[in-house]
């Protein structure tokens, strides 16, 4: 695939729904290139009307140097108005893309990429698109019409007068380019400088309350002070070439009037044979003030279009990324069950450090099976993968002999519910927060969901029920209360498979017996898998299993296990004494 395949997708769909603006541009563009040149030939005959005394004309043209000026500014709305509307239909074509790609990607992406990185794709990079059409493109385009028209208006007042200005061309171009290059160079480092501190005010932001706690107020103050001092140092570079490239053009453009001045003065002059007019004059300093202009507008455009284009590039390469592979569940590809069978699974983050290491666990449907390990030992990464959170590399996982990777988002939902260990909350009410927006789900499954998670009744001291906004400024929920929340998610589809990572870590002993006799009273057939650091947490397991570094080490009914020397035992003895060691 091409990386920028979908850049020319989106034109392809924008163009066929907006062509009238597509045709609308190159007219505008020829138009303004057309009626840029009238001024100055108007400026001609006025100046040489009133030289040589006639103003019988002067009225009129006036008003047609009024109208030409009218007209230019028409053609400019116009190809700005239509380059404007044309690349923002594009970028909304490809922002939507961008937006299904991100939620097909697979898990694994999102925990090797920072975030960051994804959020430049998003933001800046595509904006990079609507600049290359408005102030790129278009705009080089209509500079390059302009300057064309220049100097065919020069050449007509006289060859020497076009000479001068073909000689002046590339030097302005040269100066130009020279700035812009030097000014950008210096932005990007003032832009990094801005993000160094934009980072500083995020991380006292999010971590005032520690920075209070631990009274660090004046270590972080003291970090702030050399990026902010870089941040200066940055600014004094970018506008020292600020300020000096308008006087330098300025300059250059002076020096090449006052040649074509003195040329038009030498070689015609006012002498009538060489048709010189002062009119003449008079016009080709004004085209000459005008064809600068573009040209130095030029050199800044096609450095905007070098940097769009990379900013393309780099989205072109977010585009390109794999995505999840999963398959039509119409096409029968649909769980017989709720059992789940590990076999020999082995799986890893990163190359060669393994999480699981050749695992196989059985859980017939209907049954309640627990995991328990010490941390680190891959209990959340083997729950992750059963939930198809991820695609195996070797060996496999199967939910009712189906791979739980490859259903499609809605059937995995309908199938599996999952109560991660970190919970996230989306900014949005309580009510969407449960559903996560899928309408097909009913108020009255959530009054249920919450009922069962026990929540109802916090619900109900809520300032707007199930209305209340959560997440980034709306109402914060308790550690314990996220949970609950998260388990009314996972509750709310009914789910035949039922999955547990720490669900009761953030609960007092009342509310988490009250939570699991609400569970059992809703089991029924449902297959549960549960994942504790606590034995007492683990609700009504008919069978454990205990997992060391990534494999499972025993298995078997609690009595069983406990009745038994091993690591159930010895766990067991040590939970009951307190966590106290020996
Ligand atoms: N998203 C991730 N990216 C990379 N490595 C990870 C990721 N999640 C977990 N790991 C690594 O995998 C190993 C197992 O982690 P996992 O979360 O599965 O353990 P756990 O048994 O659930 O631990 P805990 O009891 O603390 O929840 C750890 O060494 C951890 O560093
Ligand atoms: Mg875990």
């Amino acid at each position: 695939m091409n990386r920028f395949d979908f850049l020319t997708g989106a034109v392809r769909k924008t163009w066929g729904e907006y062509r009238t603006y597509g045709v609308l541009l190159p007219a505008a563009v020829a138009a303004g290139a057309f009626f840029n040149v009238m001024p100055a030939m108007l400026l001609k005959e006025i100046v040489d009307q009133v030289a040589s005394s006639r103003a019988d004309m002067l009225w009129k043209l006036a008003f047609a140097y009024l109208g030409a000026v009218a007209l230019i500014g028409l053609a400019d709305f116009l190809r700005e108005y239509g380059a404007t509307v044309f690349g923002q239909r594009v970028l909304l074509n490809v922002r939507n893309g961008m937006l299904r790609k991100l939620t097909r990607l697979p898990v694994r992406y999102f925990n090797t990429t920072p975030k960051g990185e994804t959020m430049a794709r998003l933001t800046a990079d595509i904006d990079a698109i609507n600049s290359l059409f408005v102030s790129g493109v278009v705009a080089a385009a209509a500079d390059l019409f302009k300057i064309a028209g220049f100097l065919a208006a020069l050449f007509l007042l006289s060859p020497y007068f076009g000479m001068v200005a073909l000689a002046g061309v590339p030097a302005v171009y040269a100066l130009s380019d020279y700035f812009r290059k030097r000014i950008y160079q210096k932005q990007v480092v003032v832009r990094r400088r801005v993000a160094e501190i934009n980072t500083r005010i995020q991380e006292i932001y999010t971590g005032l309350p520690m920075i209070k706690s631990y009274g660090a107020e004046s270590y972080f103050a003291g970090g702030f002070e050399p990026v902010l001092e870089n941040h200066r140092i940055a600014m004094n570079a970018n506008s020292v070439y600020d300020a000096w490239f308008p006087c330098v053009t300025q300059t250059v453009r002076s020096i090449f009037i006052a040649g074509a001045v003195y040329i038009g003065a030498r070689i015609g002059g006012m002498s009538p044979e060489t048709g010189l007019s002062i009119g003449a004059i008079s016009a080709a300093a004004d085209l000459f003030i005008r064809l600068f202009e573009p040209i130095e507008a030029v050199a800044s455009e096609l450095l905007t279009i070098q940097q769009a284009m990379a900013g393309i590039d780099r989205a072109g390469e977010f585009f390109a990324h794999a995505e999840e592979k999963t398959e039509r569940s119409s096409g029968g590809f649909r769980p017989s069950g709720a059992s789940v069978e590990v076999r020999n699974l082995s799986f890893s983050y990163s190359a060669g450090q393994p999480v699981l290491d050749g695992l196989s666990l059985r859980v017939p449907q209907g049954a309640k099976a627990a995991i328990v390990g010490r941390t680190g030992s891959g209990k959340s990464t083997l729950l992750h993968l059963i939930a198809g959170m991820y695609g195996t590399e070797s060996g496999g996982v199967l939910i009712g002999g189906v791979d739980p990777y490859r259903l499609a988002p809605q059937e995995r939902r309908r199938w599996i519910g999952i109560v991660p260990q970190t919970v996230h909350i989306f900014n949005g009410n309580l009510l969407e927060n449960i559903t996560l927006r899928d309408t097909s789900i009913g108020r009255e499954r959530v009054e249920r969901a919450l009922e069962t998670t026990g929540l109802a009744e916090a619900v109900g001291t809520l300032p707007e029920g199930m209305e209340t906004m959560l997440g980034e400024g709306g109402f914060s929920l308790s550690f314990g209360q996220t949970q609950l929340v998260a388990l009314a998610r996972a509750l709310v589809t009914d789910p035949p498979l039922l999955l547990l990572d720490e669900l009761t870590s953030g609960l007092d002993a009342v509310t988490e017996s009250k939570l699991f006799a609400a569970l059992r009273a809703i089991e029924g057939e449902r297959t549960i898998v549960t994942i504790s650091h606590r034995l007492s947490g683990i609700l009504d397991a008919d069978v454990v299993h205990i997992m060391e570094r990534g494999k499972i080490r025993e298995s078997g009914a609690p009595e069983e296990l406990a009745s038994k020397e091993g690591w159930y035992a010895r766990y067991k003895r040590l939970e009951e004494s307190g966590w106290r060691m020996a």
